[in-house]
């Protein structure tokens, strides 16, 4: 590959006024790291290295890096790693998505502002994947995605576990009462086996599955656990690919088309993936001026059989998917339906990709046919009405058949923290036959949108017997978590939006069927509550709390920066 000054070493200069003075010192520093003047003539592929001790699911980056680099020097090239934020779902407070959009940014400025040709974008866990995406496809030079892997799964006394489905599942029985102390210990041994993101359905496989399905990773990288040989591979071979991407100039924008995020979509679907993504899908299209709406969701939703038989929507974890022929087979299986003339990282259309698969899937059970799906459509329902002006959604897949069509009186928590007070009570009026509302948990209202969409179940019902409630709120859920929970009500009650409303007793009509989620009261009376809404005060004054505050959109739009 030929080198001229828009290229490796020399592109992007820091500015000294003089050109050629910047060149000469920057080889000077660069040979302060041993690189010789050889190497540094050769392109450079950066690699974004989100290593953190505070991200259990990215421990095992110093393997991939070793392999990614290996690859890259294979095709003549010189990788360099640096460091963005690293976002650990479990260890960041008050929660990630509050950030995802300040690692965009971080990602955006560094691909831009040091002198690489090309990226590969090493992240994983669930809001770096969509944090990257949405910064190199800003920056707009080749990327290809590498993600972590899943975990592998655990076992207690014969029972596979996984996180995180199984973590609640088990959290609620212990709640219940069905298991003790020292139980509910031990299982805290055994839910995350290894280094790798969560290896359910959640948003981590999710949006993994999507960058391979929209075409920035190459095929199989999403379901190969962490841990596996085959994972390595991977790696080498995505260190190569970069390479190759950058001499053909494959950056995002000649890849991405409104038609590869409909590729997405229709895997989301598939998958029965997690309802997180379709904010982030949102966020990541409007990066190239590409506009999602709820309707496409809801378009290719009701089109799309649910063929993936995963935790929390189904039975099985990442690692059958991946002994199954991962996301190629269900792509393959769902061919028909997908525009095969997109381009991929590999220089690849989708068609030619999947001329490679085999049919049918090597372990059925794992990955449906379409002529016997897990679920017939609406793996992700969006859901419209005086409640949600502009849209709400419910993962189908994860709810229980008997509440989609449900009318009962609503029980209003208005913060997070009168949740946890109230919840347990033992005098809380409560039946099964309540909704729960959590107000002021949304983009602004959280801060942050938190996965509090979850809202328990109170310890009375818990112990009497009850799995599910109808829930709704502007929160969000974690992709690993099942029930009738209606999310991302949108606009969020702290915005001033209807959910706002909402009075103890007042009856909620949620059917899902009509994609319609109602408050049974008159259309004046809503009106006057509207304008009589006291908005919550502002959870900051200053520094990158008050940014967020200040300008992130509403979750129908992505929640992305106004000015991004
Ligand atoms: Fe990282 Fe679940 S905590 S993917």
């Amino acid at each position: 590959m030929e080198l001229n000054e828009t290229t490796g070493i020399q592109k992007g200069l820091t500015n000294y006024g003089d050109p050629e003075f910047s060149i000469y010192i920057r080889k000077a520093f660069a040979k302060a790291m041993g690189y010789n003047d050889d190497e540094l003539n050769r392109p450079i592929v950066g690699i974004v290295n989100t290593f953190s001790g505070f991200n259990s699911c990215h421990q095992n980056f110093s393997d991939l890096i070793e392999a990614l680099k290996r690859g890259i020097l294979s095709q003549g090239a010189l990788p360099i790693e640096f460091p963005t934020i690293s976002l650990g779902e479990i260890f960041t407070s008050p929660t990630t998505m509050m950030f995802r959009n300040l690692m965009a940014m971080d990602t955006e400025e560094m691909i831009k502002a040091q002198p690489m040709d090309g990226v590969v974008l090493l992240g994983g866990c669930d809001k770096t994947v969509p944090a990257q995406l949405m910064g190199a496809l800003s920056a707009d030079k080749p990327a290809i995605c590498l993600v972590a892997g899943p975990m592998i799964t655990g076992n207690y006394q014969g029972e596979t576990l996984g996180a995180c489905t199984d973590c609640r599942r088990f959290w609620r029985e212990y709640r219940a009462g069905q298991i003790d102390e020292e139980q509910i210990e031990l299982i805290n041994n055994h839910l995350c086996s290894s280094t790798g993101t969560c290896m359910v359905m959640g948003t981590a496989s999710t949006m993994a599955a999507l960058a391979e399905a929209m075409g920035m990773m190459l095929p199989d990288g999403a379901a190969i656990p962490a841990v596996m040989a085959e994972r390595r591979r991977h790696a080498e071979a995505t260190g190569r690919t970069i390479v190759t991407a950058i001499q053909k100039d494959l950056k995002p924008s000649r890849i991405l088309s409104k038609r590869s995020f409909e590729n997405a979509i229709r895997i989301l679907m598939a998958i029965g993936g997690s309802t997180n993504a379709i904010i982030h899908l949102t966020a990541i299209a409007k990066r190239i001026g590409i506009q999602l709406t709820l309707a496409d969701f809801t378009r290719i939703g009701d089109q799309t059989p649910v063929l993936v038989n995963l935790k929390p929507s189904g039975q099985y974890y990442m690692e059958d998917l991946a002994k199954s022929g991962g996301i190629p087979t269900v792509m393959k299986e769902l061919e028909e339906s997908l525009h095969r003339q997109e381009t991929t990282i590999n220089g690849k259309t989708i068609g030619q990709n999947l001329m490679e698969v085999p049919l049918p899937p090597k372990w059925q059970d794992v990955i449906k046919t379409r002529s016997n799906p897990l679920l017939t459509g609406e793996g992700l329902t969006c859901l419209f009405g005086n409640l949600a002006p502009n849209g709400a959604i419910i993962k189908r897949s994860a709810a229980s058949p008997h509440l989609l069509h449900h009318q009962g009186p609503a029980l209003v928590f208005k913060s997070i923290e009168d949740l946890h007070n109230r919840i347990d009570q033992q005098n809380l009026h409560v039946t099964n036959n309540h909704v729960l509302v959590l107000q002021n948990a949304g983009p602004v209202g959280g801060p942050g949108m938190p996965e509090a969409g979850y809202l328990p179940i109170p310890k009375k019902l818990l112990q009497a017997g009850v799995k599910d409630m109808v829930r709704i709120s502007d929160a969000r859920m974690s992709g690993t978590a099942f029930g009738t929970i209606i999310l991302h009500i949108s606009p969020e009650a702290a915005v001033g939006g209807p959910l706002a409303t909402i009075q103890d007793g007042d009856m909620i009509e949620l059917n899902v069927n009509k994609k319609s989620i109602q408050l049974l009261i008159d259309d004046n009376e809503l009106r006057r509550r509207i304008e009589n809404i006291k908005l919550p005060k502002p959870h900051f004054q200053r520094g990158y709390g008050a940014l967020y505050t200040n300008h992130v959109e509403q979750a129908h739009l992505g929640c992305d920066f106004d000015f991004l």
